[in-house]
């Protein structure tokens, strides 16, 4: 079905399931320990044996020599299985470096090797026998010292790097009111609770995997290529996931080497990162340096706004695109923003939780406050005053929806924000300085295309099935609540079936578009029913109804159950978006709000209270999008705090890579958290006229907590995270 914008009425619309606060279906199996991760799939193969992968102890060089003999004849040993001995194997285009390195090596913790055993323990220790002989070379871990050699990349999936609108240097150079400053983000660190894990299976040249994985289509694609195998001869299993963040988009070396072991050695093999290697291994979000120049007149219209960025990554790799946002975000006839790239021997930058507007907030969003300040305006009426209905470098170019002013003024409001003292170090509490931050949430509305099968047996039960993902979202949930609605059948009367390539090719999980784009597939998939249904019946399509498990048109009913019979009815449809992205700017918005306080006597920042208010179209499910929205407020906060991967400058890795010295919030470090969703139904965006809300939460808070910090002391800290060393 290809979406005609906008959005006529349709059974969504009934909301007589969908828009209801459902618990999550899956949400029994993950607390009791029953939900199958892939690395306990103990059941799905026989005589599976261990793979631990050994990690290059260099960041940069070669390998002169390797000595495995020891490895090889230590207990239970069944083999190790190098670069020399592996068979062939290519590194798939969609990923960076190879994720079986050697000779060269491209990063610390590059996998190198891999010890099948009979047990973990034994291939972890037959491991540490493995003598490498490396030729260290010299190679570039710093950003800063790198940025002048940065360049210009390819335009990627977000655009060209640069954009000019207008006369910037004329109008920033006449401005009254002006702003010029560079602010920092560190590299950050996914931390899924569930490591990465894979158990690989070869059978008669066709290859089997229960992994951990977001995309499981370029999961299939990936593979394939990796064994120059077709992509019908690759099986690819994942329907629970403990937390992906965007380290799960792509495969990673626990795929290939999973497979690339269990071909060499003929038994299915089983891996999983170990939590350390997770850092240096997989990928992380690149560290930011970005320079900032508005310009306004003296009643804060923005005349003149230029965002730069410089990120880094291995040969070969992709921007942060963290200056992308304000593109859209804010008016002003005068505009440019430029994305630059430097060459890093660091492990692969790669997408994180909102990648480009996470970081890109954090310092576009204390911009702004500065701004404000300097004008002496309440930050959020600075912001309400630039508000742009269209996007700001194409004016034919509007919005599908868009409420940042809701958002700000009712943020505000549930906050208390009138109760806020604009001068800094105002306002105390015993030891504690106390004060009042906010920043704008923006984050881009994809949609992707995506695919489902529907069917309902003679039980009356409805069976999705799709090769979406649940990465801990609630996919499952709002599939049901969609095929529920779509059925006319309680959510006890529908199964869901994700994460199998053998199931139609669906949106997957990544950048907040997978929840409306794999819900607008099901709900696809169901009119395709419903007309097979209504025309089995009988029935005119145009004129039935769906509910309480039957199918009514006129004063006739028909129980699905018996329409259904012994064979049973499906249908297969996807939902395609044509060029909707070229008619509309689509985007989610919204407002955040913090109160710290700072500890007078060690400089220690506890957020106090927080608070937002959202708009992201139609709410599918009010409580998994809340979860979804505090768990990226937490996050943020993690961001403006402590999260912090720390560069070895000498050796080229990150130093903290387990979670004890990688610090993420706890539940101690978090307060309530108030967040309201806008009542908005944007019948632009899908059928389903809703929009993504799983990353909108994390864009923009972290500013909201460092402009908070400023308001309490009077400390204005540029550089994240904001520790306690920064503020005494
Ligand atoms: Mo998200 S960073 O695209 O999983």
């Amino acid at each position: 079905m290809k979406f005609d914008t906008p959005a006529t009425t349709n059974p969504i619309d009934q909301m007589k399931v969908v828009g209801k606060p459902h618990d999550r279906i899956d949400g029994p199996y993950k607390t009791t320990g029953t939900a199958p991760y892939a690395y306990e799939r103990h059941d799905v193969v026989p005589n599976q044996a261990y793979g631990y992968i050994l990690g290059s102890a260099i960041a940069t060089g070669r390998i002169k020599s390797i000595d495995t003999s020891a490895a090889a004849a230590a207990p239970g040993v069944v083999k190790v299985v190098t670069w020399q001995n592996a068979g062939a194997v290519k590194k798939p285009d969609a990923v960076t470096a190879k994720l079986l390195g050697g000779p060269e090596i491209e990063h610390y913790d590059q996998a190198i090797a891999i010890v099948v055993a009979d047990s973990f323990e034994q291939a972890r220790a037959a491991a540490k026998l493995i003598v490498v002989d490396y030729a260290r070379e010299k190679g570039a871990y710093d950003l800063k010292a790198a940025k002048s050699s940065a360049i210009k990349p390819q335009p990627g999936y977000a655009g060209d790097p640069d954009t000019a609108v207008g006369d910037f240097a004329g109008a920033f150079a006449k401005a009254p009111v002006t702003l010029d400053a560079t602010y920092t983000t560190p590299d950050q660190c996914h931390s899924p609770m569930e490591p990465h894990a894979t158990i690989a299976h070869w059978d008669d040249g066709k290859l089997t995997v229960w992994t951990s994985n977001q995309m499981i289509q370029w999961a299939k694609r990936d593979l394939a290529e990796a064994f120059g195998i077709p992509q019908e001869s690759v099986h690819v299993m994942s329907p629970y996931i403990g937390g992906g963040f965007g380290s799960k988009l792509w495969i990673r070396s626990d795929a290939i080497m999973a497979a690339v072991a269990s071909r060499a050695c003929g038994r299915p093999v089983r891996v999983t990162l170990t939590r350390p290697m997770m850092y240096n291994n997989t990928t992380h979000r690149p560290a930011t340096i970005q320079r900032i120049r508005i310009g306004a007149d003296k009643a804060g219209h923005i005349t003149a706004i230029g965002h730069e960025s410089w990120s880094g990554d291995l040969p070969g790799g992709q921007p942060e695109t963290a200056a992308n946002q304000t593109r859209l975000l804010y008016a002003g006839k005068n505009r440019m923003t430029a994305t630059r790239l430097a060459v890093l021997n660091l492990p692969e930058g790669n997408a994180m939780r909102a990648p480009g507007e996470a970081p890109g907030l954090m310092a576009l969003e204390i911009a702004m406050d500065e701004m404000a300040e300097k004008l002496g305006m309440d930050p959020v009426e600075f912001r309400i005053v630039n508000d742009t209905q269209v996007d700001p470098e194409n004016p034919d170019k509007p919005f599908s929806h868009r409420d940042l002013i809701g958002c700000l003024r009712t943020g505000a409001e549930r906050f208390g924000w009138d109760k806020r003292h604009a001068k800094p170090g105002a306002t105390r509490d015993g030891r504690w300085l106390v004060g009042m931050g906010m920043a704008a949430a923006f984050r881009g509305n994809i949609t992707m295309k995506s695919g489902a099968r529907v069917g309902i047996d003679k039980k009356g039960v409805v069976t999705v099935a799709t090769d979406m993902t649940d990465i801990g979202t609630g996919s499952y949930t709002i599939i049901a609540q969609t095929a529920a609605e779509m059925m006319g059948v309680d959510m006890d009367k529908v199964v869901v079936l994700l994460g199998d390539s053998s199931f139609p090719v669906s949106s997957g999980s990544g950048g907040q578009w997978g929840g409306n784009s794999s819900t607008a597939g099901v709900y696809a998939a169901c009119v395709a029913l419903r007309d097979r249904i209504a025309q089995k019946a009988g029935f005119n399509t145009a004129e039935v109804d769906f509910a309480d498990g039957k199918v009514t048109s006129g004063n006739r009913g028909v129980k699905l159950s018996d329409i259904a019979g012994i064979e049973g009815l499906s249908a297969e449809d996807s939902i395609e978006f044509g060029d909707l992205g070229e008619k509309y700017a689509q985007a989610t918005f919204g407002g955040h709000f913090a109160e710290v306080g700072v500890d007078t006597a060690t400089g220690e920042v506890r957020v106090r209270r927080m608070g937002g208010a959202f708009a992201a179209g139609r709410i599918l499910n009010p409580k998994s999008a809340r979860s979804q929205v505090i768990g990226a407020m937490t996050m943020g906060t993690g961001a403006a705090l402590m999260e912090d991967a720390v560069v070895d400058q000498r050796f080229g890795y990150f130093v903290n890579h387990d979670l004890a010295e990688y610090h993420v919030p706890v539940h101690a470090d978090i307060p309530h958290q108030d967040v309201y969703f806008m009542p908005e139904v944007d019948d632009k965006s899908s059928p389903m006229k809703a929009k993504g809300v799983g990353e909108l939460g994390i864009c923009g808070v972290a500013a909201a907590v460092a402009n908070a910090v400023y308001n309490a002391c009077g400390v204005r800290i540029r550089d994240y995270p904001l520790t306690l060393d920064k503020l005494i």
